[in-house]
């Protein structure tokens, strides 16, 4: 931005570290008057606007600069500072023709609060041709909605929005995109270092290749309901076991080992590229017939890796409370279930059902239960890598050498258009045919995005077991139109 532009309000927080950088969108005044929208990550703004942002750091509290936009007046060769196509649900009148719409949106604005409704927050803009603008309708809470703002972490910024599974009607795409204009997606949003794609708001940008098209015979809330449980689930099966998804017999999915040795390795973030080729090694793959050891197989992630691990002919040890979710881990195909409350006695069971010779496990609920699910686990003296514990919420402190730890490398969703695509059109073909059954879900009505604060808590509480509770932010004279 020039020192003749006047930021006037930012989009998003400046860094703490750095009030010069902005993470997103500036709106600036420029010298003529009119105003203007820079995109962009770490955008450098001058001083004199720094001081203004640390002044004012909300859009919202610049209810004037909205009247004063001058589009007439606006040369065209100025247009560039801005995305906002004609197609925009965003467009408003200012800036050459287009407007800045407000929509409301949840945000945190400060650790261990509740989330704040804001009425006036700038709607999203598309950057480019692979994106794609979304009326969010339904969001799906995870567990990390209340725990990022509670413990601290997954933080980027503050103000922030967060929401990590979103769905709804897609109002802006390009013309030969995979998604079209109408289309009822689902989202997992995990790149939630990009504000624009957090769930809770009216309006969510997504890239083509992270959107979900949930089938007719799906309703929005089962979409919802499991697409970053889904994610987490085939990349931590697909990337760090090296299950091939192309052994599903009723459903082949993508063969993650091999799309990844595909990708420039400079390509892939380097704090997930070693996790990305642990399964480069073919004898280190897991393969139809060998035994896999979920905990926390009741969660939704546990649900649906169950499901997924069963597809591809692996046999499953599910640990849970039975007597609450046997019933349901059964029919998703579990071979064996096994009590999670006396932990000792689950550790004996599985190494007697599995001959001692279990080799891979995955923890969804904590270090304390990776570490015990660490001791099912065989181990070899000769080989350091044949065992595999993959901790989604965390990995035990006491490592054995001999077992090699692993951790989800969920951005690889985000940031590889191959393994997106290759995973989101698997999701819609094992929606299609049902080969996938979503979780069972709780459904809120009529609080809109006010209600997710309330949600969070009965999340938090343990209330909802086993089921994942869905927001659903239409109007009844919307749910009625469709
Ligand atoms: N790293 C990543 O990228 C990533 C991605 C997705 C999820 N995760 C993490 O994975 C975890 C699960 O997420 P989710 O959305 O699938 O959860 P969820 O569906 O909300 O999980 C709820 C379930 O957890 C079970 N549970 C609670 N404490 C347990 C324990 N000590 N042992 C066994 N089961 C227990 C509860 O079973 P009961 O009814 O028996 O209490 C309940 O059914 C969360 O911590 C989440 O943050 C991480």
């Amino acid at each position: 931005m020039s020192a003749t532009m006047t930021c006037v309000a930012i989009e998003c927080a400046t860094r703490e570290d750095d009030p010069r950088t902005v993470d997103r969108e500036i709106l600036f005044e420029k010298s003529n008057g009119t105003l203007g929208v820079q995109n962009g990550i770490d955008s450098q703004i001058s001083d004199s606007a720094a001081t203004l942002v640390k002044r004012n750091l909300s859009i919202r509290r610049k209810e004037n600069a909205e009247n004063n936009v001058k589009a007439e007046s606006q040369p065209a060769a100025e247009a560039q500072t801005h995305t906002y196509s004609e197609q925009s649900a965003a467009q408003v009148n200012g800036i050459n023709g287009v407007t800045i719409k407000r929509q409301s949106a949840l945000f945190l604005q400060a650790v261990r609060q509740k989330y704040v409704l804001v009425t006036d927050h700038i709607v999203p803009a598309v950057q480019h041709d692979g994106e794609i603008l979304v009326k969010v309708d339904a969001v799906g809470l995870n567990p990390i909605d209340w725990k990022a703002p509670a413990f601290n972490f997954g933080i980027p910024s503050l103000p922030w929005i967060f929401g990590r599974d979103l769905a709804g009607v897609v109002v802006q795409t390009a013309p030969n995109s995979r998604i079209k204009k109408g289309d009822l997606v689902a989202v997992p949003s995990t790149d939630y270092r990009d504000i624009r794609k957090a769930a809770f708001q009216e309006y969510a940008i997504a890239t083509h290749y992270n959107a979900v098209r949930i089938p007719p015979t799906t309703s929005i809330h089962s979409g919802v309901s499991l697409g970053v449980a889904f994610v987490a689930s085939a990349l931590a099966l697909g990337i760090c076991f090296g299950l091939d998804f192309d052994l599903s017999k009723d459903a082949p999915g993508p063969n993650l080992p091999q799309i990844i040795s595909q990708i420039d390795q400079e390509q892939i973030p380097a704090d997930v590229r070693e996790e990305c080729f642990s399964s480069a090694d073919e004898s280190r793959r897991i393969k139809r017939g060998d035994w896999i050891a979920i905990w926390g197989a009741s969660t939704t992630t546990g649900y649906v890796t169950i499901q997924l691990a069963k597809l591809c002919g692996l046999r499953v040890v599910a640990v849970a409370d039975v007597a609450r979710h046997g019933a349901k881990l059964h029919e998703a195909g579990a071979d064996i279930l096994v009590d999670r409350l006396d932990t000792n006695r689950a550790v004996e069971i599985i190494r007697g059902v599995t001959q001692g010779r279990l080799r891979y496990a995955i923890d969804i609920v904590g270090r304390d239960t990776a570490a015990i699910l660490q001791q099912a686990l065989y181990i070899d003296d000769s080989s350091e890598t044949s065992t595999h514990l993959l901790g989604l919420t965390g990995l035990p402190k006491e490592r054995d050498p001999r077992i090699r730890y692993h951790t989800v490398p969920i951005k690889m969703f985000h940031s590889s258009p191959a393994v997106g695509e290759g995973l989101v059109t698997w999701l819609e073909r094992l929606l299609e045919t049902q080969k996938l059954v979503p979780p069972e879900v709780v459904v809120r009505r009529d609080g809109g995005l006010a209600d997710i604060n309330d949600a969070l808590e009965v999340l938090r509480s343990g209330a909802v077991s086993g089921k994942r509770l869905v927001v659903d932010l239409r109007k009844n004279t919307e749910i009625a139109a469709n």
